[in-house]
């Protein structure tokens, strides 16, 4: 587990959080947004607009192997009607990390014209990658680094320590993400954070959150747990959700002595396996999904 994701977010934090991110944001033109394709608007940082102002943004859609295609193809549509470039991507793969540098001279364009028109000749524009935690960020510039093995060297008036990576010929991205917070006023929010495992379980009551996960797919596809775990003799509609889990544990052979079944061990199993995608490639959120302040 990452450093990242064991961060607890609290006041104090976040004013130190927003003051390093409005440091990094002085020495970049655009900024790239990474959320997670199965949730785009849980795992968007509620304060981002404020705080990027008027910074040029790319939406990177990461996980896009684990959503549904359509569903990301839906999205994709809904952010250019708003005026935003947003792109799949796959950090796993590496699946359309290529598109970004046309992406960013997208949205850079007018800045790309004015400085041309000053006569500089290929003006090299700089990035930094912004996301809450679990999204995909270390994955992303891992990536990078690696296919850019050469660093750019620290430039004058460059903070000390940062370090600059060639995305593309005339693209630069700092080393060093913001890790912003996730909504913390939503149930919902919370609910598909630490569904998707962007939160972690040591916050959440495990079993709990699988009867919840199970209820979700109920409305949303219930083929998924149907197929996953052969149940085609169940009525989802007419089976309570902890049965349900008590059914998929059995039928995983999940048992404690005496031939209980092991609630605990199946809500585990079944984060984990819905998590993986497993259970199928599953967006949980579509374009118009508004959440309400609670
Ligand atoms: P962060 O820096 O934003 O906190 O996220 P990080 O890169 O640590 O990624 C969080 C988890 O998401 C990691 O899994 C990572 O492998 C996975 N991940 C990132 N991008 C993608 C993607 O495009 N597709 C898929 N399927 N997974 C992705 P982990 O289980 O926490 O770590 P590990 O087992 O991969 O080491």
């Amino acid at each position: 587990m990452s450093e990242m994701q064991t961060i607890q977010w609290f006041p104090g934090h976040m004013t130190k959080t927003k003051r390093q991110i409005q440091a990094s944001l002085k020495l970049v033109d655009a900024v790239a947004e990474i959320i997670d394709a199965r949730i785009p608007v849980s795992s968007r940082n509620p304060d981002l607009n404020q705080l990027v102002l008027n910074k040029p943004r790319v939406i990177l859609l990461n996980k896009c192997d684990m959503a549904n295609q359509t569903a990301t193809k839906m999205w994709i549509d809904h952010y250019a009607k708003q005026g935003i470039t947003a792109i799949a991507v796959d950090c796993k793969s590496g699946k359309n990390l290529n598109k970004i540098p046309a992406a960013v001279n997208t949205v850079m364009k007018e800045k790309i014209d004015r400085l041309k028109a000053k006569g500089m000749v290929n003006p090299t524009i700089r990035m930094m990658i912004v996301g809450i935690p679990n999204v995909g960020k270390s994955s992303f510039i891992n990536r990078i680094a690696k296919q850019n093995r050469a660093k750019v060297e620290d430039r004058p008036g460059v903070t000390r320590g940062n370090q600059w990576f060639t995305i593309s010929k005339n693209l630069e991205m700092l080393d060093t993400p913001g890790v912003l917070w996730p909504r913390f006023d939503n149930k919902t929010v919370g609910e598909h954070l630490a569904f998707t495992g962007a939160v972690k379980d040591q916050v959440v009551d495990t079993e709990l959150l699988a009867v919840r996960l199970l209820d979700f797919l109920k409305g949303l596809k219930p083929q998924a747990f149907i197929e996953r775990f052969k149940l085609s003799d169940i009525d989802p509609d007419n089976t309570d959700s902890y049965e349900l889990l008590q059914i998929i544990g059995k039928k995983r052979g999940m048992l404690v002595s005496g031939g209980e079944i092991d609630t605990e061990r199946a809500a585990v199993m079944l984060l984990d396996e819905f998590r993986a995608a497993k259970l199928g490639r599953i967006t949980l959120e579509m374009p118009g999904t508004v959440f309400e302040k609670e």
